[in-house]
């Protein structure tokens, strides 16, 4: 199965980051595509689709496109999504993410806000993604630990 998995800290030492990793590491069977939002430029709603679409963002589409489940590791912030990880979900979902499955790990000490808020705004993109598909890791800045529970979210849909 191809993965295409972004994080939504760009913390040098964020733990949802290692989260993705570890992933990676663990379920080698899979082919995985991890990719730094940090790269993507802001959300230009003129630049979406148009001759000016930033190469990058082509970039990101097309992997994500390609895939057969994108998994997102996150942070809350303030009761929500990090900035960043809105603005990269801006860009990336279009034509060829239309009912594309996500798997969404928010690695935080809460998170039940922004796992709302994923769900809302991936629904809204056309993403497939209910409740089910979603886990709060609570503790992971201790230990990034891949359990059973967590692998079980990684599977074709
Ligand atoms: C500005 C800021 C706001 C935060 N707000 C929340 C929050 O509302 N709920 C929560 O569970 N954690 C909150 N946190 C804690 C982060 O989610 C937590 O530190 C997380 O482990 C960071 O992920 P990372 O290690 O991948 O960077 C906040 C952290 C920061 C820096």
């Amino acid at each position: 199965m191809k993965i295409f998995g972004i994080c939504g800290s760009i913390r040098k030492d964020s733990s949802n980051w290692s989260l993705l990793k570890a992933l990676q590491n663990d379920m080698g069977n899979h082919e995985w595509n991890l990719m730094d939002i940090a790269k993507l430029p802001y959300f230009e709603p003129e630049n979406q689709f148009s001759e000016n679409t930033p190469h990058i963002v082509k970039e990101f589409r097309e992997a994500a496109s390609a895939a057969d489940l994108i998994v997102i590791t996150t942070p809350e912030y303030a009761h929500g999504i990090p900035g960043i990880l809105k603005n990269a979900l801006e860009w990336i979902f279009c034509e060829g993410t239309m009912k594309k499955p996500v798997t969404c790990l928010i690695g935080s000490g809460q998170g039940e806000h922004s796992r709302d808020q994923l769900i809302e705004v991936l629904s809204t993109m056309d993403f497939r993604i209910g409740i089910s598909d979603t886990m709060i890791v609570k503790g992971l800045r201790l230990n990034v630990q891949i359990d059973e529970s967590i692998k079980e979210l990684i599977k074709f849909r």
